[in-house]
């Protein structure tokens, strides 16, 4: 599916922000461990989540989807061995934190997912699950993936060599389904929600002091049913509207019950850096996450050199931070950021490439990119490829809000994975994005 975004003059309005992917991927796997009657609210019903789910019901969870509003049901019988492959499409989330669920578990199954997801590098999880012993056999370090059994160690210690939510929860996973202790040590920091949520649910989390920096330990395995959980915005889906409402002339939009945990919100200070006018109202905390509304404005921006211990923090924004950038004053350098070349495309590529079609100066690096703003409408001839990338796809429709006349994006198919509603919710602001054969 290919879209056309056309020049808009102003974005104006009040809209809910769709809840969080990473949140609603990680309530379906600890309820499910939690085995009882639980009601989610504010769960995101996109491709991602999806997969996730019918992995889970594959395993003998029970789960039920009713629009936005899902239920786990308690049941009666352990989780068991599939019978099919577990198909994660084009989640990596899913499949690396699945990996530890099923490790934890001593699962037997077969995980594969999509074109994209088959070439995401597997051994960041592999190799430190079968290390806390797990017995596990991939396509060279690539999906499909088989897990054969495991015999999960106690007080099992792990470095990250980098720095990756999805490792650090991959094995809190298989420590909290065995029953086990295990202390995570990180290089930077990295999204917190997994602790939150094992938190939330009663468990024992401590964190290291400023000689211990960056642990993390799961002391106590034992958590408790809640009936109801509530998941927040999503602040990723959120920075598309917040980037779109700044770049946009006289606009003003207020984006409400977006997740504000500062382990995600790095854009947020960025894009004040850079002098963007928003404001947060209503903080209050959902559970165990910190949630606000935003007030965004049209503003004028400056170009800064973004600091790299705040990258793993603003690493899926960095595709909209990008758009910014091209249209703040002066240069945005973006460095340390080489984990973009492993995400669901290389997006310092797709980057690249899109902001060739833009004609936006910029330099691409190994690690990162300098882009060099411009106060003049954009002009684009020719259709920029979104490399079936969720993020890349939305990232360039915002940019048609600047154009002389509009921009179109290939293959946006894959917005259905993060943000079903984007088009949608895009429009009802003011953007004009269709469908162009
Ligand atoms: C995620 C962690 C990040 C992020 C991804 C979601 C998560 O990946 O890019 O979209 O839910 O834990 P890494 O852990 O690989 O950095």
């Amino acid at each position: 599916m290919n879209l056309i975004s056309h020049k808009t003059k102003s974005l104006n309005g009040k809209i809910n922000c769709p809840g969080d992917k990473s949140i609603s991927q990680r309530i379906l796997i600890i309820g499910s461990l939690l085995n009882c009657d639980m009601q989610l609210d504010g769960f995101l019903n996109a491709e991602d989540p999806i997969s996730t789910m019918e992995a889970l019901n594959e395993i003998g969870a029970s789960i039920s989807i009713n629009q936005d509003y899902v239920f786990l049901n308690k049941r009666d019988v352990p989780f068991k061995n599939p019978k099919n492959d577990l198909n994660l499409g084009n989640s990596g989330t899913g499949s690396r934190l699945l990996l530890g669920l099923i490790s934890g578990l001593g699962i037997r199954c077969n995980l594969t997912g999509d074109e994209s997801l088959s070439k995401r590098p597997m051994n960041r999880v592999i190799n430190p699950l079968k290390k806390i012993g797990s017995v596990i056999k991939s396509n060279d370090g690539k999906l499909p993936i088989s897990t054969i059994g495991s015999n999960i160690i106690n007080n099992f210690e792990y470095k990250m060599p980098i720095a990756s939510a999805q490792v650090k929860s991959s094995l809190l996973l298989a420590a909290l389904a065995s029953k086990k202790q295990i202390r995570i040590i990180e290089p930077k920091t990295t999204r917190d929600h997994t602790e939150r949520m094992i938190e939330f649910f009663g468990g024992d989390i401590s964190y290291g002091d400023s000689l211990n920096k960056g642990t993390i330990s799961l002391n106590d395995y034992k958590i408790s049913p809640k009936n109801l959980y509530t998941i927040p915005g999503d602040f990723s889906s959120a920075a598309f509207i917040i980037v779109a409402s700044v770049i946009s002339k006289n606009s003003e939009v207020l984006i409400k019950n977006v997740g504000l945990n500062k382990t995600r919100n790095g854009l947020l200070k960025i894009l004040l850096l850079m002098g963007a006018d928003i404001k947060i109202k209503n903080e209050r905390l959902l559970s165990n996450e910190e949630v606000a509304d935003i007030l965004v404005k049209s503003s004028d921006l400056k170009g800064i050199d973004v600091p790299e211990d705040i990258i793993p923090n603003i690493i899926d924004e960095i595709p909209i931070l990008s758009i910014a950038a091209s249209f703040a004053k002066g240069e945005t350098r973006i460095t340390n950021a080489a984990e973009l070349r492993v995400k669901e495309s290389d997006r310092l590529m797709g980057i690249s490439e899109g902001l060739n079609k833009l004609k936006v100066l910029h330099k691409i690096f190994e690690d990162g990119i300098f882009i060099k703003g411009t106060s003049e409408e954009i002009y684009c001839d020719s259709p920029i490829d979104s490399y079936n990338d969720h993020r890349i796809a939305m990232s360039f429709l915002i940019s048609g809000i600047r154009s002389k006349n509009s921009v179109s994006v290939l293959n946006c198919k894959n917005i259905e994975t993060s943000f079903p509603n984007f088009r949608h919710i895009m429009n009802s602001l003011g953007m004009k994005i269709d469908e162009k054969n």
